[in-house]
């Protein structure tokens, strides 16, 4: 098992990673949870293969387990559902000293973070991510979140959670397409951050892609290391924090124009990758070797799907993009492999062109 430490200035806690680690799960959170009443909140697709496993592994240590089940979704990630589940926790004699255990993906990450931050004045939660998206990513950090109608994510809070366990074992039951948005937020931690991790994704993509568990089981630890070291350092999005971004930019604006539709989120931060990196030759910060090489890991992944969108509607969200501070967009360029910089006078005339570059490579 690998075990990798976050601290931050709110809580100090650890990513535990490992194969099997759902059926240990009990053992790992005893000293955590015994005596509390745990709640795992969960979804239909994870619950049918997860649930009873990890609900098992719990109570054979003793420690008391209800599980809570909310629809599946983007769609969910709403405060409606936020009040459904407090409504049940209240039933179900949840209180002060309860836990929850988000198992599932970055939508149950992010509701059931949310709803501990906030009932009963905050209580703990540890993330049991079942995703790629959200074991190398959404888990860890703190971040939480739901929707509103008018844009994502506009309503969360930080609360970090007491542990996070990650199982890659459960990615085997997960969708191909799922899977593989998921491997380009990794590639996205070897870009900012890790030259190796890079080289794992240019050298064994195939065994990657075959969710060969030696490797699979190396590019998360990998990707975790590198989020929480970042989250370490700037917990809340003061500055650090912001790498994270790389390809997001114009990935945001690229899921809302097609209206969440065309592309997984994932899927359009590879292709927001293949744009920042664009920006970053064209504004000769970045050489043609890197360039190719950041295009190529990206590309040369698996075929992204085709989208349609409208170019000049694209640069019209980027300035209305939350992230826009001041009115002007940052954008994470890379400068070589594993660095990154924010850059947030690029002109826009070659914003468009990169948008445009994207355009055509999607067709
Ligand atoms: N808090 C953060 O820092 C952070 C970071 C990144 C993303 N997010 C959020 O995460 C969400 C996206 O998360 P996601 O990509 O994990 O999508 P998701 O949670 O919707 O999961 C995708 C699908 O896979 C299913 N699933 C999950 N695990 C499975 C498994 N092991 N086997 C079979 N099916 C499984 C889910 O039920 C769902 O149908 C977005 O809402 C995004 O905003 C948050
Ligand atoms: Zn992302």
């Amino acid at each position: 098992m690998i075990k990798i430490p976050v601290s931050t200035p709110s809580r100090s806690y650890e990513v535990l990673i490992g194969s099997g680690l759902i059926s240990r799960a009990g053992e790992c959170l005893q000293g955590e949870l015994q005596g509390r009443k745990a709640v795992i909140v969960t979804a239909a697709p994870v619950r049918k293969r997860w649930g009873k496993l990890l609900a098992k592994s719990l109570q054979s240590a003793a420690i008391t387990v209800d599980l809570l089940e909310m629809p599946d979704g983007e769609t969910a990630k709403r405060l409606s559902t936020l009040e459904t589940l407090a409504e049940k926790l209240l039933k179900l004699g949840a209180d002060r000293d309860s836990v929850l255990i988000a198992l599932g993906g970055g939508v149950i990450g992010d509701v059931t973070g949310f709803l501990a931050s906030i009932y009963m004045r905050g209580i703990d939660v540890v993330q049991v991510p079942t995703t790629v998206v959200a074991q190398v990513d959404a888990a860890i950090g703190g971040k939480t979140g739901v929707d509103l109608v008018t844009g994502k994510n506009l309503l969360g809070t930080f609360h970090q959670p007491n542990a996070v366990l990650v199982d890659p074992d459960v990615l085997e039951t997960l969708p191909p397409r799922e899977y593989r948005a998921g491997l380009y937020e990794s590639l996205k931690c070897g870009v900012i951050g890790d030259p190796l991790l890079f080289g794992l994704f240019e050298e064994r993509s195939r065994e990657i892609l075959d969710r060969d568990p030696e490797v699979v089981e190396k590019i998360i630890a990998d990707s975790v290391k590198l989020k929480a070291s970042v989250v370490s350092a700037d917990e809340r999005e003061g500055g650090l924090r912001q790498v994270l971004n790389f390809g997001h930019t114009i990935g945001h604006a690229l899921e809302a124009e097609t209206k969440y539709t065309q592309l997984l989120h994932g899927e359009a931060v590879a292709w927001g990758m293949v744009a920042a990196t664009r920006i970053a030759l064209a504004s000769g910060t970045l050489d043609t070797v890197t360039a190719v090489r950041i295009t190529n890991a990206v590309m040369n992944l698996h075929k992204l799907p085709r989208m349609k969108f409208n170019a000049a509607n694209i640069v019209k969200r980027l300035r209305s993009d939350k992230k826009t501070r001041h009115g002007i967009v940052h954008f994470v360029l890379p400068r070589e492999i594993g660095k990154v910089e924010i850059a947030s006078d690029v002109p826009e005339p070659i914003v468009r062109s990169a948008v445009d570059e994207i355009q055509k490579l999607s067709r």
